[in-house]
C-alpha cells in the first residue's frame, strides 16, 4: 500500500514507520516537528537502508493538508499528529482543540476530498478515565478527565460519524496504553522536550544523570506494593499493531476499535528495579503525595485486538527498560546531542 504518515517523526510514528517499510509499504510522512527532529528521517534511513519521502506540513493548515491528500494517491493514512501532555493541555486546551480537533478535521476532510477511505487512529486509553474495573475491555464506559483525553474522544467520534454516513471509510481506532521502549538499534526512541511527562523517559534521564532523582506519586495505592499499575508495552509490539490493523482493514472491510496492552499491570516500582537490572545503574527515587487526577490501577484486556488483528504484545518488561536504556546511553541528549 502506498501510505501517509502523519506525525510520523514523532516516538510512535517513527517505529510505524520502520515496520511498515519492513512490509514493503511505500511511505510517505508528513509533520511539522512542533514535537520531533528532521534527524528522526536521517535515522528511518539508516535502519530501513532507503530515504524516507517526507512533507512538511501541518494538519492546522486546511490548504496544506488538502494539497498532501489531493493526487497523493495514497491508499490508507496512519494518523499519529497530536499534541499529548495531559498537563500541558489543561494550562492551554484551545491550542489543544486547535491542534489535535481541527487538524483530524482537516485530514478526515482532505481525505474525503482524495477517496483515501482507509484510516488508522492513534486514540489512546485516556478516554477510560478512572475504569470500574480491570482489565478495561473497550465496551467500558468512556469519561475523559482532562482536554487531550476529550481531544480523544471528540476524534473518535468525528471518525466514527464519518464511518456511519460513509460506510465505505474504514477506520481502526488503537487506543494505546503505556508505550515504553525504543527500537532495539538504539537510533530511534522517545525524546521528550522539557521535563518528561512520563515514567520511562523520566527513569532514563535519571540513570543517565539529566535528573537528579525520581519522584514517585503515591506509595499508599491499594497495588502490590503502594504504587501506581500501568499496561506498559513495548513500542516496537505497538507499531507492528498498526500494520497488522492495515492488514485487516484491507483483509475484511469492516472497521474497529481495539485497545493495545500486554494485559499485564506493572508497578512503578517494578518498572523501576527492572530497569535498574538492565542498565546496572541505580535509580534514586522518592515517594511523594499522590498526584490529582491519578488513579490506582489501569491495565487492557487485550483479547479483542487478537481476534480481530491477530495481534498481542510479545515482548517483556525486561525487553522494554533494556531498549529505553539502550535509546537513552546511545543518545543522552536525545536527537539534540547528535549534531
Ligand atoms: N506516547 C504515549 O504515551 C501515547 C499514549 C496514548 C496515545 N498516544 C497518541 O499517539 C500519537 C503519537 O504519540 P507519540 O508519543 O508518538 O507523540 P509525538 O509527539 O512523539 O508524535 C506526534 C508527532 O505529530 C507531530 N504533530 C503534532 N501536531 C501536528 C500537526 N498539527 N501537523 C503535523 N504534525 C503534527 C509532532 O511533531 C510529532 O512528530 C498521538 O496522537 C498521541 O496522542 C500517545
Amino acid at each position: 500500500m502506498r501510505i501517509l504518515v502523519c506525525g510520523g517523526t514523532g516516538y510512535i510514528g517513527s517505529h510505524t514507520c520502520v515496520i511498515l517499510a519492513g512490509r514493503g509499504h511505500d511511505l510517505v510522512v508528513a509533520d511539522n516537528f512542533s514535537n520531533s527532529s528532521p534527524k528522526v528521517l536521517e535515522r528511518l534511513q539508516a535502519i530501513t537502508g532507503a530515504p524516507v519521502a517526507f512533507r512538511r506540513v501541518d494538519l492546522r493548515d486546511r490548504l496544506e493538508t488538502r494539497e498532501l491528500l489531493v493526487g497523493g494517491g495514497f491508499d490508507a493514512v496512519v494518523h499519529f499528529a497530536a499534541l499529548k501532555a495531559v498537563g500541558e493541555s489543561c494550562e492551554r486546551p484551545l491550542d489543544y482543540f486547535d491542534n489535535n480537533i481541527s487538524g483530524t478535521l482537516h485530514l478526515l476532510q482532505a481525505m474525503q476530498e482524495a477517496g483515501v477511505r482507509r484510516l488508522v487512529f492513534s486514540s489512546s486509553a485516556t478516554v477510560y478515565g478512572d475504569p470500574d474495573s480491570v482489565p478495561v475491555t473497550e465496551d467500558a464506559p468512556l469519561r475523559v478527565t482532562n482536554p487531550y483525553g476529550r481531544t480523544k474522544l471528540v476524534m473518535e467520534q468525528l471518525i466514527g460519524d464519518l464511518c456511519t454516513a460513509d460506510p465505505g471509510f474504514q477506520a481502526g481506532v488503537l487506543r494505546y496504553f503505556n508505550p515504553v521502549g525504543a527500537h532495539a538499534s538504539g537510533l530511534i526512541g522517545e525524546d521528550p522536550s522539557g521535563i518528561p511527562n512520563n515514567l520511562m523517559p523520566y527513569i532514563c534521564q535519571t540513570a543517565v544523570g539529566r535528573r537528579a532523582k525520581l519522584s514517585v506519586f503515591g506509595g499508599d495505592w491499594p497495588t502490590i506494593d503502594g504504587t501506581g499499575v500501568r499496561d506498559y508495552i513495548h513500542v516496537v509490539d505497538l507499531a507492528r499493531a498498526h500494520a497488522d490493523a492495515l492488514g485487516a482493514l484491507e483483509r475484511t472491510g469492516q472497521g474497529f476499535t481495539v485497545n493495545l496492552g500486554t494485559g499485564q499491570g506493572v508497578s512503578v516500582l517494578q518498572l523501576l528495579h527492572a530497569f535498574e537490572r538492565a542498565s546496572g545503574r541505580a535509580v534514586p527515587y522518592e515517594i511523594v503525595a499522590r498526584r490529582a487526577g491519578d488513579v490506582a490501577e489501569v491495565y487492557a484486556d487485550p483479547s479483542l485486538a487478537h481476534r480481530l488483528l491477530g495481534w498481542r504484545a510479545e515482548l517483556d518488561v525486561d525487553a522494554m527498560c533494556r531498549d529505553a536504556w539502550r535509546w537513552q546511553s546511545m543518545n543522552p541528549d536525545g536527537y539534540a546531542g547528535t549534531d
